[in-house]
């Protein structure tokens, strides 16, 4: 057998260098290279010879081969991008205790009931843990096999043994590769594990779905290497405070990224939520001042959001601009634009923001309502009764189109709105059932939405 040879892997960047050395020289990361044994003889799994791949014709090439498993959420076969694609590496990232295992024991679930049988490979937990939780999640299904083990060998035996039509792994973190001298949860055990997976599903057509535990920094532990292996990258997100967990996709071979999935967790474990704006909406405090309704995309649907701001006096040096579910320079910008554009003075405020539910907003469009929710603090006054606000903000003030603008018009009218501020020419011809604001630019939304309210704390 060739001597092993060795290589420092960053567990940041998955860059490699031939010395260890405190500084990655590809990301530039302090202390994040790792020894990884590079194993020399393949590592292919057991008993499987594989003939040479010929090229072909790309005509040739058949569209497509097996179709995939559609599961019985649409939530989830949205985010997979029409369900689970044979010989595909999915990989579900999440905190601990978000609830990853209970989303994938649905799915095993599901998958049974559809004649396909699972091989529920758990790490983590004891069988009898997880035959307790499926107990609740009303899982227990005769296809659905579990294999308390976390030696990557054993695993790929029962494979081989049994050929189910699904493998999960829980957690990609706990397994390991006895070929190898380092620890579970390594660099070298989390890379080489998830290749010979990847192998394994590529040559078989298994779907293999395996759970990433997610860092401080809110990455899937072990190198990056491990988003860029696999075919599917889902998070699933949540404050656990809350009920509403969000299954995004942020890297899919196979279907979009900016899909996302919502669900609720209960005492039977995860629903799915197909009509996440009911929800959201049913939350809502009416017309407060310092409140605005967003009609944001979410993938390919439309999701009312609350977004809402508080403004307090802060005669220090120091000022704070807190924002949950909105990104902070984003937040930085708008601040900027309500002061300059907008005339309103807040040298002297702290800023906090937060997007209702726990969601997330990654889009632009909510420009224009976060702006607004600003100016109804100063103002001391709520946007009129029934409102949304649709639009971009920027640097100089004016207010930007966006994209699907019927398609979040009709979502708000839908939903009982009667108002809508949107970008000057943002729609040709009528907006169903709205009355549309058309507005040019930040001051002239102000104006329009506090005509009679005393100013106060504004600037010049
Ligand atoms: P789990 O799936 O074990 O999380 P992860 O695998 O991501 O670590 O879920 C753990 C949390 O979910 C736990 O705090 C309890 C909660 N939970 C429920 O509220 N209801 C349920 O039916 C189940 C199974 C879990
Ligand atoms: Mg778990």
């Amino acid at each position: 057998m060739p001597k092993p040879s060795t290589v420092f892997v960053c567990r940041e960047c998955g860059g490699e260098s031939l010395r260890w050395a405190g500084q990655c020289p590809h990301c530039q990361a302090w202390n994040t290279l790792e020894e990884f044994t590079v194993r020399k003889e393949a590592g292919r799994p057991r008993g499987v010879e594989k003939p040479r791949a010929r090229p072909q014709p790309i005509t040739e090439i058949p569209a497509d081969g097996a179709p995939r498993l559609v599961l019985e959420w649409g939530e989830l076969n949205r985010v997979l991008g029409g369900g689970v694609v044979p010989g595909s590496l999915v990989l579900v990232g999440g905190e601990p205790g978000v609830g990853k295992s209970t989303l994938l024991m649905h799915l095993a679930a599901q998958a049974a009931r559809s004649q396909r049988s699972v091989l529920y490979a758990t790490g983590e937990e004891s069988a009898q843990q997880v035959r307790l939780r499926a107990e609740r999640l009303d899982a227990l299904e005769p296809g659905l096999l579990l294999l308390a083990e976390n030696d990557l060998d054993a695993i790929l035996d029962a494979v081989a043994a049994i050929a189910p039509g699904i493998l999960v792994v829980d957690s990609i973190q706990t397994v390991f590769d006895p070929g190898l001298e380092a620890a579970a949860g390594s660099v070298s055990q989390v890379r080489e594990s998830t290749g010979r997976l990847m192998r394994m599903a590529k040559e078989s057509g298994l779907p293999v779905l395996l759970v990433g535990h997610v860092t401080k920094e809110g990455a899937i532990a072990g190198p990056r290497v491990l988003e860029h292996m696999v075919d599917t990258v889902l998070y699933l997100e949540g404050e656990r405070r809350l009920d509403f967990r969000i299954l995004r996709a942020t890297k899919n071979r196979f279907g979009a990224t900016d899909e996302i999935g919502i669900f609720a967790m209960g005492d039977d474990g995860l629903h799915e939520v197909e009509d996440p704006s009911a929800v959201l909406l049913a939350e809502m405090s009416k017309s407060a001042p310092g409140t605005a309704v967003v009609p944001v995309l979410e993938g390919t649907r439309p999701l009312l959001v609350e977004i809402q701001s508080l403004l307090s006096s802060n005669e220090g040096v120091m000022l704070r601009r807190t924002a949950n579910g909105i990104d902070m320079n984003r937040l930085h910008m708008i601040l900027a634009v309500v002061e300059k554009r907008g005339n309103i003075n807040l040298a002297q405020k702290d800023v906090f923001v937060n997007v209702a539910g726990g969601i997330r907003i990654t889009e632009t469009a909510a420009d224009l309502g976060l702006a607004l929710t600003i100016a109804s603090n100063v103002r001391n006054a709520p946007l009129p009764d029934g409102t949304v606000a649709i639009g971009e903000l920027g640097l100089a003030g004016e207010v930007r189109r966006v994209a699907q603008m019927e398609r979040r018009l009709s979502e708000a009218a839908r939903r009982g709105f009667t108002r809508a501020i949107i970008p000057r020419g943002a729609v040709s011809g009528a907006a169903g059932p709205l009355r549309t604001v058309e507005v040019r630019d930040l001051a002239e939304a102000i104006a329009s939405e506090f005509p009679r309210h005393i100013e106060s704390g504004v600037a010049s």
